[in-house]
């Protein structure tokens, strides 16, 4: 009996074989007919048959039936060479299920990160993989450094992205700076603050905590009060922009406060980089760590990172070990200085080829355009969430363009409008977290996301799902009032610029 018969004893028929594979009836019967299943299925059916038809029958049965021909191997011979025997070519841990390539769907990404990638970036990504210390890959190392510290405004030399996400890049601050014993003072309104706080006391220091509401900016007053009331404290550390409620801080004084008191300063600049003005050298910034995968639009899996010279003199200074061999910063500059190239890592060449390509549009386009057009989105976005109701989080002075966090409605269900977006329109948006998990959504507009386009398919899809689940949504109102922001905008522009061409007149 072959081995599609045996299949149909086994399980009783050819529609209960259907099954077990997953197949349609009629493929099941095609084996029947021609008499062997193919050889594709030979691993599967060995599990189903719990091993009482080996995939090495299958394999032979099929190849002695339909042999495959390629040019490489002589006629006659069998893709397998000798007929297989036993299950050699099989093993315990080869998945039961048929697995096949992975084609990810085409989605609108409208949440706090990832974003989408720009065609350009998506290229240069599947270029052909070359060594990490290349002469030509290390001379993109070098244009890359460059093109950060112009998204950073900064001539920071140390100035490169770390291997990991913007994770990698706090804990690069952290363990770089904080001694055992130091004195941090931690501002949190939000997730990532909470994270800095774990980060100090896992280095040994004593975080001093400055609380805000989640939603509300770090209160200036509040860091000098700490300041004052803790002597000795020789950090400071805050997120800039707060992508959990979509609040930005002011860092300016914040390093000012800091620089006062003699302290250092740690910022998070994951969300911001790119979307709103970082200005490292202007602000006097001591150490900034960011993420590829947010305003740079790129990969997610690299964290850009800039220490003033200060700061990596009193990292070369510390006599005591730094307690991360992979993010020791004097070891990471044999790979990433100017003038060594030594192995410390194999370096993640081809998201590194994509970084540059995401940092050299921002480039192209010119990093304050860059703002502009968040900002110019943003307001489009606004406009059509208000239109339908919906109250942002955050007071408007403190919104940040490219995280717009709005309440929930009374009634609605949070979880169910997100599913449906997804499901019905493929649009991705980001949920609450922490105490604000169930309350708010929040839509992201970073980098490549942020484009007129996905402003408008997120409006009307969310009008129709609103609306669909009973809101008293008029649909269309939303993206009237999105194109009447726009509308305002271009007449704004072009009355700015009738008045500098009369001025130059
Ligand atoms: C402000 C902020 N800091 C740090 C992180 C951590 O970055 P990653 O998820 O890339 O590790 C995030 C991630 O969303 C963030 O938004």
């Amino acid at each position: 009996m072959n081995c599609a018969d045996r299949l149909v004893v086994l399980f009783g028929s050819q529609a209960e074989v259907a099954r077990q594979f997953r197949l349609d009836r009629a493929v099941v019967n095609n084996w029947v007919k021609s008499g062997y299943v193919p050889a594709r299925w030979a691993m599967e059916v060995e599990h189903a048959s719990n091993g009482q038809i080996t995939a090495a029958e299958v394999l032979n049965e099929a190849t002695a039936r339909k042999p495959l021909r390629m040019k490489s191997r002589p006629d006659g011979e069998s893709l397998f060479g000798s007929p297989l025997t036993g299950n050699d070519t099989m093993n315990d841990f080869a998945p039961a299920k048929r697995i096949n390539s992975f084609h990810p769907p085409q989605r609108t990404l409208m949440g706090p990160g990832p974003t989408e990638i720009h065609p350009r970036v998506l290229t240069t990504m599947s270029q052909p993989a070359i060594g990490y210390l290349d002469p030509v890959f290390v001379e993109m190392m070098e244009e890359l450094k460059t093109l950060l510290r112009y998204a950073y405004q900064t001539k920071n030399p140390l100035t490169f992205p770390i291997s990991g996400p913007g994770s990698v890049g706090m804990e690069f601050c952290f363990v770089n700076l904080v001694r055992p014993g130091d004195k941090v003072i931690v501002c949190r309104n939000g997730v990532f603050g909470g994270r800095m706080i774990e980060n100090v006391e896992r280095c040994g220091g004593t975080a001093i905590v400055v609380e805000d509401e989640w939603g509300s900016p770090i209160d200036p007053q509040k860091v000098e009060d700490a300041f004052k009331k803790n002597p000795g404290v020789r950090i400071l550390a805050f997120v800039h922009a707060e992508t959990s409620t979509g609040c930005q801080s002011d860092a300016k004084t914040l390093v000012d406060i800091a620089h006062k008191h003699n302290a250092l300063t740690i910022v998070d600049a994951v969300t911001s980089l790119g979307g709103t003005p970082v200005l490292v050298d202007e602000w006097g910034i001591d150490a900034v760590y960011s993420a590829s995968q947010k305003c740079l639009s790129c990969t997610p899996g690299l964290s850009p990172v800039s220490f003033s010279e200060r700061i990596v003199a009193d990292v070369k200074s510390r006599k005591d070990k730094i307690h991360s061999w992979f993010m020791d910063m004097n070891l990471l500059l044999g790979y990433w200085g100017a003038s060594t190239r030594t192995y410390h890592h194999t370096a993640p060449t081809n998201s590194l080829f994509a970084l540059h390509e995401a940092l050299l549009l921002i480039r192209e386009e010119g990093v304050e355009n860059c703002w502009a057009r968040h900002h110019r989105h943003h307001l489009a976005l606004k406009a059509g969430l208000e239109a339908m109701g919906l109250k942002f989080l955050v007071k408007e002075q403190y919104q940040i363009p490219q995280m717009n966090a709005v309440r929930c409605p009374e009634g609605v269900d949070e979880a169910a409008v997100r599913k449906t977006l997804l499901n019905e329109f493929g649009i991705e948006i980001g949920a609450g977290l922490g105490p604000l998990a169930g309350k708010i959504w929040r839509f992201g507009l970073m980098g490549y996301s942020c484009r007129p386009d996905n402003v408008m398919l997120c409006l009307s899809a969310l009008g129709s799902v609103l609306s669909d689940m009973g809101l008293p949504v008029h649909v269309g109102d939303a993206e009237s009032a999105a194109h009447g922001a726009y509308a305002a905008m271009h007449t704004k522009a072009a009355q700015v610029k009738k008045k500098n061409i009369a001025k130059a007149a």
